[in-house]
């Protein structure tokens, strides 16, 4: 009786054993086909959410944006999923908003290569400009995906700064600060406007030349501009001034193709028009252009390197820089300040590149002028706070700065 108990039991044990193996075996086959199919659905969601980005912009798989995917360099790669662009921390508006913040496009306040710049009153209370990437446009999109990305990443005083996008009804949109004062091409070649000081013309000197240190030393990767011209440089209330327009930016030292020359005629280097290679010193030779544009009040595009090459030829040693200046000042000028203002502009825009100034080197002289203009009004070991001011700026930015390129 007992051995056929324990048998029975046996015949049992096994049976239970072989059930539970079975669902344990048929249960393990039903997870690990679950996890594919769900693996298998997410890569599916992925692609379906960049198409869904695409399509939100409403561009085909041949559209431009889509080409201008293709040709992308590996930096802007990572614009290419959408949530990079909100994960950039950039608001994204829709079209409608835009079109009512700008009363359906009626506010039009400037025109570029770009396309039409439009005032928009945001109904949060803010005013932006907002830049309209032209159908026709000789940027293109490439331009304006790079503008978001880089313009996502850099923040400075002395920059205009993006405040959102729209990538919709097929069109493309970048939202600036407004900067109530315009460019200071309009100040300097307007007709209808005040003559500026010659305090406030090197005030937005070392403004400029502090935003263009940020680009090539602060930002990490640093950033070379491409277009530094007065119409890029946007003076806010308090006539702060700012460089605009990243558009044309790249990395340092992008070898371009040899079609492709990029920039402004009047403010190009021509060491970069022979190499076609675009350094932190092609800037810097834009910005010595835009110093002798603030010292003269004439436009680089009409002759201003020619006139001041004839200048330097008269003088005999000693460079006759105040026959050049300005005559809306009326001789309201310090003399030394010219001479030192001119002095460092004329050898921005050396001929040969490596005998240029760094962006560093041309904020300590600028900086170092205004301090001696300061320290000259006060009495001695009076400082103002403004000369103080300075050179905490100058010690904070060399604290700052993590990349030292001279
Ligand atoms: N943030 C802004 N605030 C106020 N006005 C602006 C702003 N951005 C641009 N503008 C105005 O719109 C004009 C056109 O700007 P845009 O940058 O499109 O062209 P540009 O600088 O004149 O030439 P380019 O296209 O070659 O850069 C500027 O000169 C300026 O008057
Ligand atoms: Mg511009």
């Amino acid at each position: 009786m007992e051995a056929v108990a324990i048998a029975w039991g046996m015949l049992i044990g096994s049976v239970i054993g072989f059930t539970l193996a079975v669902t344990v075996g048929i249960g393990a086959l039903v997870c690990f086909r679950l996890r594919t199919k769900l693996r298998t659905g997410t890569h599916m969601s992925a692609s379906q959410r960049i198409a869904a980005a695409e399509s939100d912009s409403n561009l085909g798989q041949d559209s431009p944006r889509s080409s201008e995917w293709r040709n992308m360099p590996v930096w802007l790669e990572a614009l290419k999923k959408n949530t990079v662009v909100s994960a950039c921390g950039i608001p994204k508006y829709s079209y409608g908003d835009i079109t009512k913040a700008t009363c359906n496009f009626s506010t039009a306040i400037g025109q570029g290569a770009f396309g039409p710049v439009y005032k928009a009153q945001m109904s949060t209370g803010d005013t932006y400009a907002v830049k309209v990437l032209a159908a026709n446009s000789s940027h293109g999109q490439h331009e304006f995906l790079a503008e978001v990305l880089l313009l996502a990443r850099l923040h400075h005083n002395n920059l205009v700064n993006l405040m959102g996008y729209t990538a919709e009804m097929g069109q493309l949109m970048l939202l600036y600060n407004y900067m109530s004062n315009g460019s200071l091409a309009s100040h300097l070649h307007g007709d209808d406007q005040e003559p500026l000081s010659w305090d406030l013309r090197v005030a937005i000197a070392l403004d400029v030349a502090r935003g263009l240190e940020y680009l090539h030393f602060g930002a990490v990767p640093s950033v070379v501009h491409r277009d530094i011209k007065s119409s890029n440089i946007l003076l806010d209330r308090s006539m702060k001034a700012k460089v605009a327009d990243f558009g044309l930016s790249r990395h340092d030292k992008i070898k371009s193709r040899s079609s492709d020359i990029r920039g402004t005629f009047g403010y190009l280097d021509p060491e970069y028009v022979v190499t076609r290679t675009f350094t932190k010193k092609c800037d810097v030779y834009s910005f010595g252009v835009l110093l002798f544009e603030l010292i003269t009040g004439r436009n680089p595009q009409q002759g201003l390197m020619e006139y001041v090459e004839l200048a330097t030829m008269d003088a005999a040693d000693k460079l006759g820089w105040e026959e050049i200046v300005d005559l809306r000042l009326n001789g309201e000028f310090d003399v030394q300040e010219l001479a030192e203002v001119a002095d460092l502009a004329y050898k921005c825009v050396d001929d040969v590149s490596r005998k240029r100034p760094s962006m560093r080197d041309i904020v300590q002289i600028l900086s170092g002028i205004l301090i001696t203009r300061h320290s000259a009004k006060k009495p001695k070991n009076a400082p103002t706070a403004a000369a103080e001011e300075s050179c905490i700026e100058i010690d904070l930015l060399e604290k700052q700065d993590p990349l030292i390129e001279r």
